[in-house]
């Protein structure tokens, strides 16, 4: 491989452009929306606890090697595992690791895009004063009305769908670098605001040791699965994301350093959002397990009820949409970049060819909140189905190959050359890549099925 080589996609203009692409990937609905609902859904403190030791001990050391790979084979995930194959002489079939990739990416974007379009519709509901009551059985009821109306989640869907084809058509610098540019800070103090906002309501205290008094009875294999899946998901982890904006990054950037920044804001984001959340649910009496829709039901009464809540509502949303858009993007870049490279089309009409598949498996989404509820496959309706399958287990199983291939297929003098770390540091990664994170997927995943 030269020293050299450049991706055909492009290249991220600076390290500060990748760290803020990466970050926008990894910051999303995962944090805000998804995040507070399974820690509150499985009690709370323990939950996070599994959840930060996931981060650090598996996700950490998981993206540097994904990041790695894909500057070392600055291609689509697909074909840098192939690259990647042949030069450390292993099997072909480390190859699949792309494709598992390629395809995880494109189930989750099918949900994900649905939730995206909560959001959009919440901008809106924010704009026209719906959450001006401050009342939460009103505000309820504004959750429970969209969800059950097939139409409005599909025109959503489609819009959300069709802005994400749209930046990720304009290219590596000129789409998904410029998205990002502004919207991650803004989001970031907009949180700062709703946590300062959660500390006036009597029960802060008790939203703050739901979220970190780990109460270990309330944890099982399924709530270690979860917390586990969550920490690939929430990092952009196991399906080829992190390694295609990888494949984007200049030669002279420490990849080491931006993973540990990329990692620690993610964290802290999810964070702020549980800490900005967990008061509102007990201030007003409801229940912190109600599922996807807890960050709709409960954030809209502190802006009924907060000064300067109608503008800070609108904000909110647009920024949540924001945050979901600069993830989806890296959501379908591995399948959009593959096609480019393999199919010979431009770039516009792989965009609409990866765009019209997602906005097709979404449909069945929206209408699983709605006419096909009673549609269940092993007990969980398609939305739960999807979830479950991706965060769950595709995920892991991406993460736990991307691991060993790092730590035990390609050549240690390829690894240093990209990492360009001290001898003391590689040896704490590789120990982590080699032992730890597939140790630890297995074993929860021989926890899940019984085994132990
Ligand atoms: N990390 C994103 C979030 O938390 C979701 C995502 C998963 C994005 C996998 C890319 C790849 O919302």
């Amino acid at each position: 491989m030269t020293e050299n080589k450049k991706s055909i996609h492009g290249e991220w203009s600076s390290r500060f452009a990748f760290i803020l692409a990466a970050t926008g990937s990894a910051v999303g609905l995962g944090n805000i929306w998804k995040f507070p609902y399974i820690a509150g859904e499985y009690g709370g403190g323990a939950f996070v606890i599994v959840y930060l030791l996931c981060v650090a001990a598996i996700g950490l050391p998981i993206m540097i090697a994904e990041i790695m790979m894909g500057r070392r084979g600055r291609q689509s995930p697909i074909n840098t595992m192939e690259t990647l194959t042949a030069e450390a002489g292993a099997d072909k079939k480390w190859s699949w690791l792309g494709w598992l990739g390629v395809i995880a990416g494109f189930l989750i974007l099918s949900y994900y895009s649905v939730i995206a379009g909560w959001a959009l519709d919440y901008v809106v509901k924010a704009f026209f004063g719906s959450f001006s009551s401050g009342d939460s059985a009103e505000i309820n009821a504004l959750f429970d009305d969209l969800i059950a109306s097939p139409m409005t989640l599909v025109f959503w869907h489609t819009v959300f769908m069709a802005a994400t084809m749209y930046v990720v058509q304009r290219g590596v610098s000129g789409g998904l670098e410029k998205a990002v540019r502004f919207l991650m800070p803004t989001l970031f103090v907009i949180l700062v605001l709703l946590v300062g906002y959660a500390m006036t309501t009597d029960s802060f205290d008790k939203g703050l040791s739901f979220l970190f008094a780990p109460d270990f009875s309330r944890i099982d294999g399924n709530a270690v699965l979860t917390a586990m899946g969550h920490a690939f998901f929430t990092l952009s982890l196991g399906m080829g994301a992190i390694m295609v904006y990888g494949s984007y990054l200049p030669k002279n950037i420490s990849i080491a350093k931006t993973s540990f920044f990329i990692a620690g804001a993610d964290t802290l984001v999810a964070l702020m959002a549980g800490i900005a959340i967990f008061p509102i649910v007990f201030a007003n009496g409801l229940e912190p397990g109600t599922g996807p829709g807890l960050i709709f039901q409960t954030l809209p009464i502190a802006f009924g009820n907060m000064f300067g809540g109608w503008f800070f509502g609108i904000m909110f949303f647009v920024l949540l949409v924001f945050a979901a858009l600069s993830s989806s993007i890296s959501l379908i870049e591995p399948a959009v970049a593959w096609l480019v490279e393999n199919r010979n089309i431009s770039r516009m009409q792989a965009c609409i060819w990866a765009g019209l598949a997602t906005w097709g498996l979404g449909l069945t989404v929206a209408f699983s909140f709605n006419i096909w509820s009673d549609f269940k496959i092993v007990d969980k309706s398609i939305f739960d189905l999807l979830d479950y399958i991706t965060a769950n287990l595709m995920l892991p199983i991406g993460g736990f190959c991307i691991a060993v291939f790092a730590g035990w297929m390609m050549k240690p003098e390829h690894v240093l050359e990209e990492l360009e770390l001290p001898e003391q540091h590689v040896a704490i990664w590789s120990f982590l890549v080699k032992y730890i994170a597939p140790a630890s997927v297995f074993i929860v995943f021989l926890h899940v099925i019984g085994i132990i």
